[in-house]
């Protein structure tokens, strides 16, 4: 278990700088594009532990994806019917997105394949994309009454459904999406508020009917993936942006410029809450490119006031509650989080591994079924802190490792390769 030391932040953040790929479209770029006839560059691609899980399980059902630099991956897909039996066991290390995307994608096929990880991926929940799945007519098996993996499939012969979805979640809803590419008939779903839409926008620059029947439904009409794109270029991930967002803010007189960073509004609640708390956070450049909205996220330092965040913005920053946490901490008043159980279930249950953890710091964090109650702003303290195997918790400790008084040691860094290997160089360069 490798170890990082923080020391708090001397210098003001400033510079301009390019956060690394982003993680949920390098997963369905790499999945979708070998169900194309002919050839894809896919360029600035994500190379991390979750995305290399993919591109792996992809070439263990015969997919050819080449390497052809470091940022750069040639797809040469071979049709939407071109998927081979594995030899072996699919896995997925502990990548939710990996086994619940591709989950869509083997319940469309007609041969074996079995889907598993590491033993915190076995703990998250699949009960969730296996009943819909099933509801199409894929047989599925899972371990304790088809709730975890591994995930066994013999799939095909799908017909489209009309699903609603308990919770909001892209990847449910885009392994139900996945599924209806092989199915006979349009497949619906509706969604109880807005989740990314990552797949929704790659399936249509492919060529795939697919139809907002309103800001919560989305229709798929089966159809070939069909058209062969111009590259893939991948936008920065905003929710890697969004630890040096929150620092720049914090850390006084700093201003950073995050370039390239992908705006898909299901992604950009924290932007939201961030802007009623006072922060002065500016776009420019804003342009679309592969049907995403991107653009250049200024920030620069400002005093903060205490917010409230519940309903729809949730799933709209899912992943940012762990480094919201931590702004908390750090202005004036109490920020409340609510309707965030999906925390609980994420790569660590982050609603308690984030109290636990910033408390060691000296924070007033409050555990809630559904959230937090934040008192801010407290001067933190640097502590020996624990990552529980979960990138962003690890990395939103560091930024709190920044604010505190005295040095931070957060264990179990190396988690940081799942989403954002070059993250303690690019903070090094931004904060001399
Ligand atoms: C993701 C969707 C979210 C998010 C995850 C990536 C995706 O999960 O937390 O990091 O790429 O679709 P849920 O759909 O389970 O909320």
């Amino acid at each position: 278990m490798s170890e990082f030391s923080i020391s708090p932040a001397t210098n003001s953040l400033r510079g301009a700088i390019r956060v690394p790929a982003d993680k949920s479209i390098t997963h369905r770029a790499l999945m979708l594009t070998p169900l194309l006839l002919g050839e894809t560059r896919i360029e600035n691609f994500l190379d991390s532990e979750t995305t290399r899980a993919t591109l792996n399980c992809m070439r263990a059902m015969g997919a050819e994806i080449v390497e052809q630099d470091a940022a750069t991956l040639i797809v040469r897909g071979k049709g939407l019917h071109s998927l081979q039996e594995p030899r072996d066991i699919l896995y997925c290390l502990g990548s939710g997105t990996t086994i619940r995307l591709l989950a869509g994608i083997c319940a469309g096929q007609h041969f074996l394949s079995v889907l598993d990880g590491t033993p915190a991926l076995k703990r998250r929940p699949m009960g969730r994309i296996v009943e819909p799945l099933k509801q199409m007519g894929a047989t599925i098996l899972a371990r304790d009454n088809d709730r975890f993996p591994p995930l066994v499939f013999r799939g095909g012969n799908l017909r489209g459904i009309e699903y609603a979805l308990p919770v909001a979640s892209a990847q449910v809803k885009s392994a139900v999406l996945f599924a209806g590419l092989f199915a006979d008939s349009p497949t619906t779903v509706h969604e109880p508020a807005p989740s990314r839409d990552h797949t929704e926008r790659m399936l249509r620059a492919l060529g795939v009917r697919v139809e907002n029947l309103s800001s919560t439904t989305v229709q798929l009409f089966p159809s070939p993936v069909s058209r062969p794109p111009s590259p893939i270029v991948i936008p920065a991930d905003f929710s890697s942006a969004a630890f040096f967002i929150v620092a720049a803010l914090l850390v006084k007189n700093s201003e950073l410029c995050l370039e390239n960073v992908g705006l898909n509004p299901g992604r950009t609640g924290l932007l939201d809450a961030l802007t009623r708390m006072g922060a002065n956070v500016q776009i420019e450049n804003q342009r679309v490119e592969n049907n995403e909205p991107i653009g250049d996220i200024v920030v620069s330092a400002t005093e903060l006031r205490a917010t409230q965040v519940g309903g729809g913005e949730v799933p709209r920053m899912i992943d940012e509650f762990p480094i919201f946490a931590v702004a908390a901490t750090q202005v004036v008043g109490e920020t409340r989080v609510r309707d965030a159980q999906e925390l609980r279930i994420k790569e660590s249950d982050r609603v308690a591994t984030v109290a636990q953890e910033l408390r060691k710091m000296g924070a007033q964090i409050e555990e809630q079924e559904d959230g937090f109650v934040i008192a801010g702003p407290t001067k933190l303290r640097g502590a020996r802190v624990n990552a529980h195997n979960d990138h962003r918790l690890a990395m939103s400790l560091a930024v709190a490792g920044l604010l505190a008084e005295g040095e931070t040691i957060i264990e179990g860094w190396e988690c940081v390769a799942d989403s954002f290997p070059n993250f303690s160089e690019l903070l090094l360069q931004v904060s001399r």
